[in-house]
């Protein structure tokens, strides 16, 4: 069973959100809602994917296929959410913030399976800072109380991330948890402002 310490995301600190995206959000929540239904998708897939290069890991195994059952349960809300708005779906167009963190991956093990979970770890932290932007200023009830615990799942998916990355390099998981939360200030920042989650 995978020990979770507290207060383990103090090793990843966020810059926050700037405060315009939220109102360019509130203005396309079509396009909010069609680019989270994929979020969700991507995080079920790369939690497999860690499954796939890592068979021999059996508490990250466990754990993966558990964060993956939670993000599969996420597409079905979102879809479900989708559905109640009668609203487009949209097919991805992939996600460029994803891809720049993961530019930084080092190819070499152990540091690979170190720098795959903390990437996995920051784009958890991310998607739970946005997704509780969300909660806080959506007018529909229900939509706000998705978006809360989704945001209190993803908070609990960084954590897992982790104490899975602490478990695999106890003495330098942390310095270079504040490296890529750095890596990821510099990338997120330079961003235009879009309707989607990570936009
Ligand atoms: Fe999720
Ligand atoms: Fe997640």
């Amino acid at each position: 069973m995978l020990a979770l310490l507290p207060l383990l995301g103090d090793a990843l600190p966020l810059v926050p959100t700037d405060a315009r995206w939220i109102g360019v959000a509130l203005g396309d929540l079509d396009a909010i809602h069609a680019d989270h239904l994929h979020c969700e998708r991507k995080a079920a897939q790369s939690a497999l994917s860690l499954i796939r290069s890592y068979p021999e890991r059996t508490d990250l195994v466990t754990a993966m296929a558990r964060l993956a059952h939670d993000e599969t349960r996420h597409v079905v809300q979102v879809s479900q959410l989708m559905a109640r708005r009668q609203q487009p779906a949209a097919y991805d167009f992939g996600d460029d913030y994803a891809v720049r963190l993961r530019d930084h991956i080092r190819k070499k093990e152990p540091l690979r399976l170190l720098d795959r979970l903390l990437v996995f770890a920051v784009i958890e932290a991310r998607s739970a800072e946005r997704l509780q932007i969300l909660a806080d200023n959506l007018e529909d009830e229900r939509a706000r109380d998705l978006y809360a615990s989704l945001a209190t799942a993803e908070v609990r998916h960084r954590d897992i991330f982790l104490a899975l990355a602490r478990d695999t390099d106890g003495v330098t998981w942390r310095a270079r948890a504040a490296e890529l939360a750095e890596i990821e200030a510099e990338v997120f920042i330079d961003r235009p402002i879009t309707a989607r989650i990570h936009g």
